[in-house]
């Protein structure tokens, strides 16, 4: 009998753990104890709520920072060391390359602090507390004033807490409302703004399987680079200099060589950048219908003709090979997220929730509560919004989509140039000189031109022609004598305008003056922009925004509602770039039937992977000696393999890519950097059978920092646990 009982018992704890917790929610760092420290409990966790986030005491959301604008990075050394991954340094080590010194495809590495590499407009940001301030962001609001009104409060409100919260101190202030402007915490941040390269390996490794492998599991990239954060001798953020010293941080990880198994606790602690988890299902078919497959469309044209000039030459590579991931990125991405959607039947499991929704708000309607309306408007709302929707994609995407057009968005100022005085013209041509040394860098006029071709096709076939810009009378002018008029428009606008050619514009540049005001006026990619501009000032932003405005405050009421309607719920607020944990386990998955995946990977797959003949799989031949020789050091696992990288169920998404992901003491065990392709929809719908995030095992990069950099110094500088 008690043998039955305690089989029961096992059987129920196990029904509970698995199937009563999705691993779904991206939770506030403040809100765990009272939220889920229970759960994370039951999952395998053995520390605090207070060592994850404390103001009183030293804890984790020390040794994170937001990296750069968009990542995520951790402190690993009381040496100010800092990891995050390779395609978060990518823009500095893109950068920092030339042909002669090609650290994107050879790597880099420091020799000692002397030759770290700085990094001007780099920043990193520490978290020092957070608050709600809910109370007072809402002074002053109530029910009965319009919306604008409210805007105008909440703004107010805002500006006095932020201004008051870093009075006297070098900190930083933002809020940011959560919930869709339910609930609204205060940040206090601190920004370091010398932040160096230590090390970054080649990209054979640091993105091997390139933008094939992007977004998929099983994967064998090594993402990861290195900094190095400074600050002046008082221990205080510096802008750069010689005499910094390396930031002695609050707190750093401790890194740990045993790995992880199967069923193993994970936390990634970081920035996710944004979430969709609540919207109706009006907007998830204009993600699916519209939204998605327009940038689809035009990107995957885009990667048509960068791809092909990357193979064409080594400097086309590296001055194409930032835009392009950039680029591959989102198109990829998209097309899973729509795969993932279709899988879930996401817009009939919205529909059957709203059928219930509705049902409640009609039964609990009262004098001063009525959700009725809410979803009828969110489908008027969203069907106004379809066509201003997809010119604005098509004009950001598409019409301004190549570098020469880019250029000229950057170089608005120029507009300044009439009747401009001496002084006037000066800053501009200085301006000038440092946006176009920034294109030009990394411009081919071969390629842009073929990109605007292509781009001024999509837009001139797809966008309706109330927005197309006056300038396509252009086209219309060539149809009569040429076969292909966009073509001549092309041939028309790169061999006219100073902004497409390099030596013209510098010339140009050079000899500026109030009278380049009339020269600018007849260039043709100048104005092709200004049109476009126009267009999207005139014919789309001003309904968009009109329209936003209103969904907004719908998002804002429906938040409400549906917390009200499922009580019983723990809603997480969806992500906004705030510091977020996020909790599951090691776990392999079956992507289809009868495949499944397992949960880590290993240097055997690259061996399998190695072909020379595609620049995103040659193996290195350094890696290739170490594998022969086995020559893995103590970074194998027990049974003799060198992991690459691991998976598991944490909900992570954009943002979080440099995250630790700890064990359940808190030791780093891997960095977040991507998630799997069945699992991209995540950002609009969990699902907690095909979602994974993708990890790389902290032992692999140790492995290619020492055994295959020799860079032993950098390992001999971390806490290694073992
Ligand atoms: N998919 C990952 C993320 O969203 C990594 C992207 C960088 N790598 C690449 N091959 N483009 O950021
Ligand atoms: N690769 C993403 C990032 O850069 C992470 C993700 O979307 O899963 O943040």
């Amino acid at each position: 009998m008690a043998r039955k009982f305690f089989v029961l018992v096992l059987i129920l704890k196990f029904l509970f753990n698995v199937f009563v917790y999705a691993d779904e929610g991206m939770w506030i760092p403040l809100l765990l104890e009272k939220y889920n420290f229970e759960d994370m409990k039951a999952k395998g966790f053995k520390l605090t709520a207070e060592d994850i986030y404390s103001v009183n005491k030293t804890s984790m959301k020390d040794a994170i920072v937001i990296f750069g604008r968009g990542c995520t990075g951790e402190m690993i050394s009381e040496k100010g060391l800092l990891i995050t991954n390779h395609h978060c340094g990518y823009g500095q080590i893109q950068r920092h390359s030339s042909l002669e010194n090609d650290y994107l495809t050879h790597g880099f590495w420091a020799k000692d602090m002397s030759q770290e590499l700085p990094n001007p407009g780099l920043t990193v940001t520490f978290l020092i507390s957070m608050e709600d301030v809910t109370e007072k962001v809402l002074q002053g609001v109530s029910d009965k004033i319009t919306e604008a009104e409210r805007y105008q409060i909440i703004k107010k409100n805002i500006d006095k807490i932020t201004s008051e919260a870093v009075k006297n101190t070098h900190y930083k202030a933002r809020v940011e409302s959560f919930y869709n402007g339910n609930q609204y915490f205060l940040f206090i941040n601190e920004v370091f703004e010398d932040v160096r390269l230590v090390g970054t390996p080649p990209s054979s490794i640091g993105k091997f399987g390139g933008d094939t492998d992007n977004w998929m599991w099983p994967r064998h990239t090594g993402d990861f680079a290195l900094f190095r954060v400074y600050c002046g001798k008082d221990g205080k953020p510096a802008p750069y200099s010689k005499d910094n010293v390396p930031l002695k941080p609050r707190k750093y990880f401790p890194i740990s060589m045993k790995g992880v198994v199967e069923g193993d606790f994970t936390m990634v602690f970081g920035y996710p950048g944004s979430t969709s988890q609540y919207i109706p299902s009006f907007a998830v078919q204009e993600i699916m219908n519209e939204t998605d497959p327009a940038r689809i469309l035009i990107r995957g044209k885009k990667l048509d003709i960068i791809n092909q000039a990357m193979e064409s030459s080594p400097l086309t590579r590296i001055q194409y090979s930032a835009k392009a991931a950039s680029i591959a990125n989102g198109w990829k991405k998209w097309i899973g997220e729509i795969r993932g959607l279709k899988r879930l039947n996401a817009i009939e499991r919205k529909i059957n929730f709203e059928t219930e929704f509705q049902k409640w708000a009609d039964s609990t309607k009262t004098d001063d509560k009525n959700y009725s309306n809410i979803l009828s408007k969110y489908k008027e709302l969203y069907a106004q919004r379809s066509k201003y929707n997809f010119a604005s994609i098509y004009i950001n995407e598409a019409g301004l989509g190549c570098d020469a057009i880019l250029l000229t968005v950057r170089l608005r100022s120029f507009e300044n140039l009439k009747n401009a005085d001496k002084n006037t013209v000066e800053a501009l041509a200085k301006e000038a000189k440092s946006k176009g040394d920034g294109i030009f860098k990394d411009y081919d006029e071969q390629t842009d031109k073929k990109l605007f071709i292509e781009m001024t096709r999509l837009y001139y076939n797809n966008v309706p022609a109330e927005f197309h810009p006056a300038y396509f009378s252009m086209i219309g002018k060539f149809s009569k004598k040429h076969s292909d008029p966009i073509v001549a428009f092309a041939d028309y606008c790169y061999s006219k305008s100073v902004f497409a050619n390099k030596a013209r514009f510098e010339k140009f540049v050079n000899e500026l003056s109030p009278k380049s005001y009339s020269i600018l006026q007849k260039d043709p990619i100048y104005v092709l922009m200004k049109d476009y501009i126009a267009v999207f000032q005139d014919k789309i932003s001003n309904q968009i925004d009109k329209i936003d405005y209103v969904i907004d405050s719908l998002d804002r009421i429906y938040m409400k509602a549906q917390m009200e309607f499922q009580p019983n719920r723990l809603f997480f607020p969806d992500a906004n770039f705030t510091l977020r944990v996020t909790y599951g386990q090691v776990s392999s998955y079956y992507p289809a039937d009868a495949i499944k995946y397992n949960y880590f990977t290993t240097i055997t797959g690259i061996m399998e992977k190695d072909n020379p003949d595609i620049y995103d799989y040659d193996v290195p031949k350094k890696l290739k000696e170490l594998y022969i020789n086995k020559d893995f050091g103590s970074y194998a696992d027990k049974d003799g393999n060198l992991r690459v990288a691991f998976i598991a169920t944490n909900h992570t998404t954009g943002g979080n890519s440099g995250s630790p992901v700890l064990n359940a003491y808190g030791e780093l065990v891997g960095i977040n950097f991507d998630r799997n392709w069945e699992g991209t929809m995540s950002d609009i719908m969990y699902d907690p059978e095909m979602c994974r995030n993708i990890i790389l095992d902290i032992r692999y990069a140790l492995f290619v920092i020492d055994k295959y950099a020799g860079a032993k110094h950098l390992i001999e500088e971390m806490d290694l646990r073992y």
